[in-house]
């Protein structure tokens, strides 16, 4: 979470038995752009481990860039396509890549190709009202969805692109 989760968070969630943890919301485009950017955003040290850098960006070059850039440090990427905030909308971030998939598909194609299939990239997405609304157009543009996780309002979402 923004303002959150930063590295002495994540270590006292980890003294409570917390297998995995993110960090804030990375804007990919700065993070890429400016050195202030990461030392402010981004720390983490040896016992921060596994953690997941999670991401807003909105094409695949600027994900793969910044997902090159933490890889040593991290046990994957996670795209957030969850943060409803307006400026995030008016970014083309966040929120409003639900609407698509073809997006989120190229950029987690991008970020794993870059950075091999191995690698882990997730994503956070919204439940709506209607379920289908996302996961259909999901199964449309090659997406397999499968929910690791399903809270009230929060899923973990992988991906595994369909043969083809
Ligand atoms: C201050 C604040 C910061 C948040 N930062 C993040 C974040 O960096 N990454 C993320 O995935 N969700 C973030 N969230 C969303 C929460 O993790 C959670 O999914 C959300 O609050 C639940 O959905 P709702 O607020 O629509 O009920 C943030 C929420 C708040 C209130």
């Amino acid at each position: 979470m923004v303002r959150y989760s930063k590295l002495p968070f994540r270590q006292l969630c980890r003294d409570y038995a917390v297998d995995l943890t993110f960090t804030p919301m990375l804007v990919a485009k700065e993070f890429t752009r400016h050195p202030h950017a990461r030392y402010t955003d981004f720390s983490t040290n040896e016992l921060d481990k596994p953690l997941i850098a999670q991401f807003a960006a909105k094409d695949s070059v600027t994900l793969s860039r910044a997902a090159e850039m933490v890889y040593p440090y991290v046990d994957g990427v996670d795209l957030n396509c969850g943060c409803p905030q307006t400026w995030a909308c008016q970014e083309g971030i966040g929120a409003c890549l639900m609407k698509s998939p073809e997006s989120v598909r190229d950029m987690v194609r991008g970020a794993k190709s870059h950075l091999g299939n191995d690698f882990c990239v997730s994503t956070k997405i919204r439940i709506h009202a209607d379920l289908r609304y996302g996961f259909i157009d999901g199964i449309n543009v090659g997406i397999r969805w499968s929910l690791l996780d399903r809270l009230k309002v929060r899923v973990l979402i992988s991906f595994q692109f369909m043969d083809g």
